[in-house]
């Protein structure tokens, strides 16, 4: 069999998504892909931190910098095929791609957003802001979703959900943290490995 699917997660705060899958990894819930590379659009992300702990390799290209997103994303290329990156998985990452970028990958970029798409995602849903959309329209129920990314804004297929109960006092905050806790956490390795074992076996 070929070797494991390698994997490139794209990060731009604290990390529980990485850390996730790094635990993933460790514990065999990811066993048909490995963590290669963990790139930053910004100096300060925490998440650079456990990348450097679990002793992956990280890059960062902070998009200001570049001339153009045209730019960045060449950088980001040059990265991913310099590491031998097979599937990018976008895990708090913060930047939107242009289609030139996501349509070189079909099938190989996965997305976790925190919400039940098609509620509360799109341009402008990210984080806590996410949180505070739902409790604002007083959804009773919420939750997250992993998903191929494409050209369109949190409008890929879908490939796992999973529903989150919203309580009496929730703030953005609580909330935020009981879907990472009871869904993100579980979904995005889960999907992980479900992408890793299709690829693996494809190629
Ligand atoms: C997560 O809740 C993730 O679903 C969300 O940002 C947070 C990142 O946390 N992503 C989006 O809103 C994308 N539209 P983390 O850095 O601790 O993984």
């Amino acid at each position: 069999m070929k070797d494991k699917t390698k994997i490139a997660v794209l990060v731009s705060g604290g990390g529980t998504n990485l850390q996730a899958l790094i635990d993933a990894e460790k514990s065999g819930i990811l066993q048909n892909g490995t963590i290669a590379l963990v790139v930053a659009d910004k100096e300060e992300a925490y998440a650079l931190t456990r990348a450097e702990r679990a002793g992956i390799p990280t890059k960062v290209l902070v998009k200001k910098s570049f001339e153009s997103r045209a730019a960045f994303e060449a950088a980001l290329v040059a990265a991913l095929d310099e590491a031998g990156i097979e599937l990018i998985v976008l895990a708090g990452f913060m930047c939107i791609l242009s289609e030139s970028f996501t349509s070189r990958y079909p099938k190989r970029i996965l997305n976790v957003h925190p919400s039940l798409i098609p509620s509360f995602c799109g341009e402008g849903f990210f984080g806590l802001r996410v949180h505070e959309a739902a409790l604002a329209y007083g959804v009773k129920v919420t939750g997250a979703t992993v998903h191929y990314v494409n050209e369109v804004a949190d409008g890929g297929e879908i490939i796992l959900q999973k529903a989150v109960a919203i309580e009496e006092g929730d703030t953005p905050e609580i909330l935020q943290k009981r879907v990472m806790e009871e869904a993100e956490w579980i979904l995005l390795p889960r999907a992980a490995e479900l992408v890793s074992r299709r690829l693996r076996e494809e190629n």
